[in-house]
């Protein structure tokens, strides 16, 4: 009878234990685009592989159901509509660079999603309770709100390399002189500079106003009804308590991180989701023994917007060509030739783990510049906004990548492209090197995304990690208040000795003057 009490008693605690490791974790990724989609999906699969309980809030619901996952519909249309089009850019009828603009367009998706009536419902259940809020951090920290209401921690998620407004939020970002800012990369350094300061200005000085009013109106009475201290929003900003973010220095540069700072690039790569390639589509890549190129310009661009007569010149490079080219593209192209296939859906990961994949025409997004190099495949970049240009300018730096302009004459130098990367040997021996970089880390980068989740719960937000710089006023992390006293020193010393001398003279002329006189 003892026994069998004390195995209850010992299966009690047991259960307690597992109880303790499964936290209640709500997502969040505001900016839509599939490629925001799939690191969102990857983020909630991870954490409900390792047994979490999560709430979603999507902007792409419905494709996953499982029974600790609740699906929140944040969608609304007209979002950055006709934004996204590569002739448009090409004819400099859009700038994808403005990035006051692209604040502005960040700031107010933030405040629509919030108001939202479903977030709305979500944030207002006072049944409704969090142990953690994971942002997808992507220019407005508006929704750290959602962090106050539940009087959780937060942390950010990061689709690119440490940006540098980004970075400012749990550190000092020390990378500005020798990195341009991913969001906006551009690569000269004086017009980096000018678009970093009034972009930081901006923020500061504008949004941030905006943000505070519309926080305290829809923000604080949530915080209120739930009895809580309404933090002040700019300290509720710079409080979070990690940064995940989707880098790693086999794609990009070196530069001195915070603590706060975690590397997880590649996390939503996972292996279990890694489909087997539709059966036409194997057997044409077990086919093609000289080889497969594979051209994707990723989700956000569609390949229509491509200029016609630009399509039609890289169909015929494509034409001389021995090797298959896997091209995703909506709908067939006229005269297309015999080597070349249309594929509308493509199964990216698949077809670059398949052996006979040997180059990656790409616009060097983030995640398809990591999945290159998961997989050991080089790069052609052809970069048209955001991080491309410094993601590819990066692999061309380290020998993996070969960069193509976007011009109406690029199809001679994708050819020329094309030639240099698979005739030429050390491509394919520099992505194996930094391929071996990618995967030779401490543990996986989906391992460490869940470790440092659950790191922040049980330690209560990981104070220790934040730098001690955060929380020193700015005047002494310039070392200011020390030089003042340094200058102040040595201002006394020149007026000290200076009065010195005279008061001395005055002594000596006045000795002098008076054994004069004695004479
Ligand atoms: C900042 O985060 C910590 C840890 O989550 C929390 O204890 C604290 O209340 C937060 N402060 C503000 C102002 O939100």
């Amino acid at each position: 009878m003892r026994k069998i009490l004390k195995c209850c008693v010992f299966i009690y605690f047991l259960s307690l234990c597992t109880l303790c490791w499964c936290y209640k974790i709500l997502v969040l990724f505001p900016m839509v685009g599939k490629s925001h989609g799939i690191l969102g999906k990857s983020c909630i699969d991870l954490l409900l592989d390792a047994g979490h309980q999560v709430t979603y809030l999507a902007w792409s619901p419905g494709f996953i159901s499982h029974q600790n996952l609740t699906v929140i519909d944040i969608s609304f249309p007209g979002v950055m509509e006709n934004r996204f089009d590569i002739k448009r850019t090409m004819d400099r009828e859009v700038d994808l660079g403005n990035m006051n603009e692209f604040l502005m367009t960040m700031s107010g998706i933030q405040r629509r999603i919030v108001e939202q009536e479903q977030v709305q419902k979500l944030l207002s259940d006072p049944e409704q309770n969090f142990d953690l809020v994971i942002l997808e951090w992507l220019a407005g920290e508006y929704i750290t709100g959602i962090a106050a209401v539940f009087g959780c921690p937060y942390i950010w998620l990061s689709s690119f390399e440490p940006d540098f407004l980004m970075m400012t939020l749990i550190g000092e970002y020390t990378g500005l002189a020798y990195v341009p800012t991913p969001v906006f990369s551009s690569l000269q350094r004086m017009w980096s500079m000018k678009r970093h300061i009034s972009a930081y200005l901006f923020r500061e000085f504008y949004i941030q106003q905006i943000e505070e009013i519309e926080y305290q109106r829809v923000f604080a009475p949530l915080i209120a009804k739930r009895h809580k201290v309404i933090p002040s929003y700019s300290e509720l900003r710079y409080n979070a308590s990690l940064i995940l973010g989707n880098s790693h220095n086999s794609v990009g540069k070196v530069i001195q991180l915070p603590q706060a700072y975690k590397a997880i690039g590649g996390y939503h790569i996972i292996k279990k989701n890694i489909q087997p390639l539709p059966k036409d589509l194997k057997n044409l890549m077990d086919r093609s023994t000289n080889g497969v190129i594979y051209f994707s310009m990723g989700t956000f661009l569609p390949g229509k917007s491509f200029p016609d007569e630009i399509k039609q010149r890289i169909l015929k490079v494509f034409a001389g060509l021995k090797q298959t080219v896997l091209w995703k593209f909506e709908t067939d192209l006229p005269n297309r030739p015999s080597n070349v296939h249309i594929i509308s859906w493509s199964p990216q990961q698949s077809i670059l783990d398949h052996p006979n994949c040997v180059l990656f025409i790409s616009h060097g997004g983030q995640l398809s510049s990591l999945e290159a190099l998961h997989f050991g495949v080089p790069l052609i970049g052809i970069p048209v906004f955001a991080d491309q240009h410094m993601n590819v300018k990066t692999l061309v730096n380290k020998g993996v990548a070969k960069e193509v302009h976007l011009s109406y004459d690029m199809a001679e130098d994708l050819k020329a492209a094309i030639e240099e990367v698979l005739g030429n040997a050390s491509y394919a021996e520099a992505v194996k090197h930094y391929s071996y970089v990618y995967h030779h880390r401490t543990a996986p980068p989906g391992a460490e995304l869940v470790h440092w989740v659950e790191h922040v719960v049980q330690t209560r937000g990981a104070l220790h990690l934040r730098a001690v710089y955060r929380m020193m006023p700015w005047y002494q992390k310039c070392y200011l208040d020390v030089a003042s006293v340094a200058i102040a020193v040595v201002i006394f010393l020149i007026l000290a000795t200076k009065w010195l001398f005279r008061k001395l003279k005055t002594f000596f002329v006045n000795q002098i003057s008076d054994l004069k006189k004695k004479q």
